[in-house]
């Protein structure tokens, strides 16, 4: 039996839906990749917090949570083989006039929201003088925006779109700034000593990257232009 470890607070990708079930993008895929691969499985939902430790220290094998592949996460922990490839991307408030750049939310100062600890947050620290605040979940980072606790918010492309399209009273006094800033691959997480557990996962993947299953679950949940089907290897 695997456990399998989802942070459900980025919808589209994995939530709580209506009825209090996991439900999204990565609850469909998951849940393909350990049937495919002939696993039984139970999925927990645990904060962005406690994924990396709850997983070194066994309390699950697997975690699914738009995960970037990073060489720094490599050192701790295993991954599989891509399965999106996707972004940060840029919200700010209106009050920021005249600025079309990080480099100009830099000059002016600019607090800036991310998640802690995600390539969004890491983005922003090539800015020496951007503030950053920092939040549990990136949710949070869009309601103290349209509070104006911050200038503005970085999270992944999907999740900012997702929150300009569909939570218009928190972003509709914030525009985009520019489009999808860098490209980042999203990985199944293992721990490093798991090495058949990550080749059936990986078998597995790769199947349903082949026969077209990851691209059917991105156009069921609408991931649009902000993450792409990696082509198989
Ligand atoms: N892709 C980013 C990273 O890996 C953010 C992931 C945050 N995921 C989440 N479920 N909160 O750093």
């Amino acid at each position: 039996m695997l456990v399998i470890a989802i942070d459900a607070t980025f919808i589209p990708m994995s939530f709580l839906n209506d009825r209090g079930e996991l439900d999204g993008f990565e609850i469909d895929l998951i849940k393909e990749v350990v049937k495919n691969a002939g696993f039984d499985y139970e999925l927990v939902n645990v904060e962005w917090g406690g994924l990396f430790g709850g997983l070194i220290t066994e309390k699950f094998d697997l975690v699914i949570s738009s995960i970037t592949i990073l060489e720094e996460r490599k050192n701790r922990m295993a991954f599989s083989i891509p399965y999106l490839q996707s972004g940060v991307a840029v919200l700010v408030h209106n009050d920021m006039e005249n600025v079309d750049s990080l480099e100009q939310l830099a000059q002016a100062k600019a607090t800036i929201g991310a998640q802690i600890n995600t390539t969004s947050y890491y983005y922003l620290q090539k800015y020496q003088d951007i503030n950053i605040k920092t939040y549990d979940k990136f949710a949070h980072a869009v309601i103290d925006m349209a509070n104006k606790g911050n200038d503005g918010v970085v999270g992944d492309s999907v999740q900012v779109n997702y929150h300009f399209n569909n939570r218009k009273e928190l972003t509709q006094n914030a525009r985009f700034l520019g489009s999808r800033m860098t490209s980042e691959f999203y990985g199944i997480v293992l721990r490093k000593e798991n090495i058949e557990l990550q080749q059936k996962i990986n078998a597995s993947l790769k199947a349903l990257l082949a026969n077209g299953t990851v691209q059917r679950l991105h156009d069921k949940w609408n991931l649009g232009d902000f993450a792409v089907v990696p082509l198989p290897e």
